[in-house]
């Protein structure tokens, strides 16, 4: 995530680096946070993504996830099935 050939300015937070268009050129290997596979892979990687669920879980608990505006979202089926477009949610606190 730090070489900037693969992460044009590395440092900078940007989640659109993520999206679809702009992952489509970029080598698989590219992003591996927990290594790559045998024996130096981080042991606790699974611990991790459980670690992750168990935060969503708790910020779930205190927040509610609705929509931003009122959207008419059509399914997409396939091997995921998925919204045809894309979904702006709104984050209230729980009371
Ligand atoms: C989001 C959390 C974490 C990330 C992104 C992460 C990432 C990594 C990476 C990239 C490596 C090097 C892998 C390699 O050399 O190929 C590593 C190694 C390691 N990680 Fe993690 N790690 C995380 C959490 C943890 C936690 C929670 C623990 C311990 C409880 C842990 C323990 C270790 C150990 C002991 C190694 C050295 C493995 C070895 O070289 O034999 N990691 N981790």
């Amino acid at each position: 995530m730090e070489d900037s050939k693969l992460w044009p300015a590395p440092d900078k937070f940007d989640p659109d680096r993520f999206d679809e268009a702009n992952s489509k050129a970029r080598h698989p290997y590219a992003f591996c946070p927990f290594g790559f596979a045998g024996k130096r892979k981080c042991p606790a990687y699974r611990y991790s993504y459980l670690e992750s669920t168990v935060l969503l879980a708790s910020i779930l608990r205190r927040f509610h996830v609705g929509l931003q505006v009122e959207q008419q979202v059509k399914h997409v089926y396939g091997f995921v099935t998925h919204p045809d477009v894309e979904i702006w949610v709104k984050v209230t606190k729980r009371t």
